[in-house]
């Protein structure tokens, strides 16, 4: 009970972050040996100079899992302690079990909730969103919410177009319910109604066509489109959460955007009227890790001192669905 006698307001706070990336690195110019491209094509049109992949056998739930131990270890909390798992990701080891269910028997959290939410690259700030739901309601205190992808496993590595673009890795951070601030805001969006722009056409119960099983497993993209979509959607969101929360854009002291494309970043950037120092990058080392993205860049940004406790974060993300949303959080 606070001094007034009322019950204070609880806040999902992030009490550790971890990060995760496979040790295999794959620069622009390893890309230029295999199709008709070069590093200048790929730096310029995107930011990006390398991307790491994860070897034969390793897994997202590999992925998920070593970050989740750093995150845990960051935060001081025992995997027993986990009221629930949610684990953004379009690239899950199995259709089922969910990898969720996967990562918490190999924490050891076994008997919590665990569940995998597919938003594509905006995966992780959709768990993050659900996860503050239901510490907010009480239903939970404490949540591992985990961003992991093997993307590099769906991609055409003979399509010049998308094979340059994307990495493997995957963030996780422990979510505490506390009365000190923590996530003030999520905000969700979809439009179903332009699939076709990125995606990728094979599932379970459309069937699976014979060509398919060799070859047909990989990302569909109209690029110029998904780029001019991303950019407009960004922008959107991040003027509704600056005006729900009633905020200044020089209020925000980092933006941690998804890591597609640097131009997407910088246009975000623009929009918020913030220098790139105040910009979390990462796309230029890891390349689009889709749902990892999000939380490798605010842990790197967190191990490395930059993002200190008390500061304002902007979260972003835009996908396949397409997905897009954001999350406003004091650190
Ligand atoms: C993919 C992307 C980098 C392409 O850049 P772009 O400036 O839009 O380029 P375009 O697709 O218009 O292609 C321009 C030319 O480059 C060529 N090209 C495409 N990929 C290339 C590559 N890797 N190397 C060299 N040339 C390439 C195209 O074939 C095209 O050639 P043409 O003019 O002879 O037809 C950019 O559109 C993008 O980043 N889009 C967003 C993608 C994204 O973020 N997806 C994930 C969202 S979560």
């Amino acid at each position: 009970m606070s001094e007034t006698g009322a019950t204070p307001r609880v806040y999902a706070r992030i009490a550790g972050t971890g990060s995760y990336l496979p040790a295999n690195v794959v620069t622009n110019d390893d890309l230029s040996k295999v199709v008709d491209t070069s590093d200048e094509w790929i730096a310029s049109r995107t930011g990006i100079r390398q991307r790491h992949v994860a070897a034969e056998g390793e897994t997202t739930g590999d992925l998920a899992y070593h970050a989740s131990v750093r995150a845990l270890e960051a935060a001081g909390v025992e995997a027993s302690e986990l009221d629930l798992i949610v684990l953004g990701t379009t690239t899950p080891d199995l259709v089922f079990p969910s990898t969720a269910c996967l990562l918490q028997h190999r924490l050891g959290a076994n008997g919590c909730g665990a569940f995998d939410v597919n938003a594509a690259c905006s995966g992780f700030v959709y768990a993050l969103s659900v996860a503050d739901k239901f510490i907010r309601t009480g239903a939970a205190r404490t949540v591992l919410v985990v961003g992991a992808e093997t993307l590099t496993r769906m991609v055409d590595w003979s399509d010049r177009a998308t094979c340059v673009l994307f990495g493997d890795g995957a963030g996780a951070v422990v979510l505490k319910a506390d009365t000190e601030t923590g996530i003030l805001s999520t905000h969700l969006h979809a439009d179903g109604g332009k699939k076709e722009l990125l995606w990728n056409p094979v599932g379970v119960s459309v069937g699976f066509k014979e060509q398919e099983k060799n070859a047909g497993v990989r990302i569909h993209m109209t690029g110029n489109e998904v780029f001019k979509h991303a950019v407009k959607a960004l922008d959107s969101v991040v003027e509704e959460t600056l005006a729900e929360n009633g905020l200044d854009r020089r209020a925000i002291d980092w933006l941690i955007p998804h890591q597609a494309n640097l131009r997407i970043i910088e246009a975000t950037a623009k929009r918020l009227d913030l220098p790139m120092d105040r910009v979390v990058v990462t796309v230029d080392r890891h390349g689009n890790t889709s749902s990892g993205s999000v939380p490798l860049a605010l842990d790197e940004a967190v191990r490395s001192g930059r993002v200190e406790r008390g500061q304002l974060l902007l979260l972003e993300a835009f996908g396949g669905g397409f997905t897009w949303g954001s999350a406003l959080l004091r650190y």
